[in-house]
């Protein structure tokens, strides 16, 4: 028998929970494991959660969990980073086997985790901390270790892409569906996290450590949010062949790595640009391999839940043989972030124009000072006020150019309001 203490009964644990009871015999037919929860410490232990909880497995005191010996894995979903951290280097400490969901955690201090990890000759489980219930971490780690991993796309952000989806097929502005989607539910009354990129930028700092084993820090993420898209860019987009989704894109390349969260426009043809609503979904490319695709729920009690119970599942087996994973050993090695000035990309460019002689040769003589090549050009038909919306997609271009030359042709008399660039990302390694 194996003993869990699970630390966090909100969402996350209820589902977890919820799963090793209902399914422990099913779970013990398959592996050979029995999972018992014997302990469970959360701050609110009065609330009807809907699930039987017997008397004395709640407490209000994590360290309860922490330091009963029936414990062997220790489950983290309390989410917070410092204090959740105080627990898990407690847990190590112990020799306790920790699993946790917690991303921002793993992004923001995972080095002292899994030093710590190592130095404990313990083991971490960490598949609930991306993209919920889609195991993407045990592909990357098991199903492609024969690989080097070139590339990796994700829609990591379920928020986002829920949004982007309705704003894609209703033609709805940003501001209202965001406001849609927290009556509903589907958003957090405060959805900086998720709109502004960061959730995903550490979902993406995750894998990018356990694909590239390279110690990337959420710094070197390019992150930018999707609360500036506009309806207008979408339905040009599709004019393109294009669709608008949040994209966290990892690459390696000869020495050079590449780490952004950014509204990137993908190819319709493209798998990841039918992923909808809250879908997450996630593109690996490997050397040997070629293109895997991974998708499913990234959120939720159930789907998360489930990536819980199959890390302590994984690691139980483990545990019981006393032999743990090699802990994930990151190294810089020749690599390095690549930068600004190295990185170029087909971009579309959207101005809004005066409609007259002379005004589209001024913005591509611009353009070409900064040697960036037009591949396209949509100009919309005469409006009353006099304005219309230009926009261009060019060819392969340095970003710091792209944007020097965008700020010179806002600058232009004819150019009114805010101009807008949105990369493109073709999806491929
Ligand atoms: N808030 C996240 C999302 C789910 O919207 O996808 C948890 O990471």
């Amino acid at each position: 028998m194996i003993g869990i203490g699970i630390i966090g009964l909100g969402t996350v644990g209820i589902g977890a929970y919820k799963i090793l009871r209902e399914h422990r015999s099913l779970i013990y037919q398959r592996t050979g494991v029995d999972l018992d929860v014997v302990k469970i410490a959360d701050v609110d232990i009065e609330r009807d959660r809907g699930i039987p909880l017997e008397k004395g497995l709640l407490t209000q005191n994590a360290l309860e969990v922490i330091n009963d010996d029936r414990v062997d894995i220790v489950v983290e979903l309390m989410g917070g980073v410092h204090t959740a951290f105080d627990y898990i280097a407690q847990a190590l400490k112990k020799k306790k086997w920790v699993v946790t969901a917690n991303k921002a955690l793993l992004a923001e201090r995972g080095d002292e985790i899994f030093r710590l990890v190592e130095e404990e000759g313990c083991e971490i489980g960490f598949e609930a901390s991306v993209c919920g219930g889609i195991p993407v971490i045990r592909a990357i780690r098991d199903g492609l270790v024969g690989n080097r991993i070139d590339y990796i796309l994700g829609i990591l952000n379920g928020t986002c892409n829920y949004i982007l989806t309705r704003m894609t097929e209703e033609g709805i502005s940003f501001d209202a569906i965001l406001k849609d989607a927290q009556r509903l539910g589907f958003a957090e009354s405060d959805p900086t996290l998720d709109i502004e990129g960061i959730d995903a930028a550490h979902k993406l700092c995750i894998l990018i450590r356990l694909a590239f084993h390279y110690p990337l820090q959420m710094k070197d993420i390019v992150t930018e949010g999707i609360s500036k898209i506009e309806s207008i860019d979408i339905e040009f987009a599709k004019e393109f062949g294009y669709t608008i989704k949040l994209l966290g894109v990892g690459k390696e390349e000869n020495g050079l790595i590449d780490a952004r969260v950014v509204p990137a426009m993908i190819p319709v043809r493209h798998p990841m640009s039918t992923v909808n609503g809250v879908f997450n979904a996630v593109y690996v490319v490997g050397d040997k391999v070629g293109p895997t695709l991974y998708y499913g729920r990234g959120a939720g009690s159930d789907p998360t839940g489930s990536a819980v119970v199959s890390d302590i599942v994984d690691m139980a087996c483990r545990l019981i043989a006393k032999s743990p994973r090699t802990a994930l050993s990151l190294h810089k090695g020749n690599r390095r972030m690549r930068t600004d000035e190295e990185s170029s990309f087909p971009y579309y460019m959207r101005f809004t124009v005066e409609d007259r002689p002379g005004v589209l040769s001024r913005i591509s003589g611009i353009l070409a000072e900064y040697r960036i090549s037009i591949s396209s050009v949509i100009q919309k038909g005469r409006e009353e006020v006099g304005h219309v919306p230009l926009v261009i997609v060019t060819h392969e271009a340095i970003e710091k150019d792209l944007k020097r030359a965008k700020e010179e042709i806002s600058k232009l008399p004819f150019v009114k309001g805010e101009s807008v660039h949105i990369r493109i990302e073709e999806g491929s390694s």
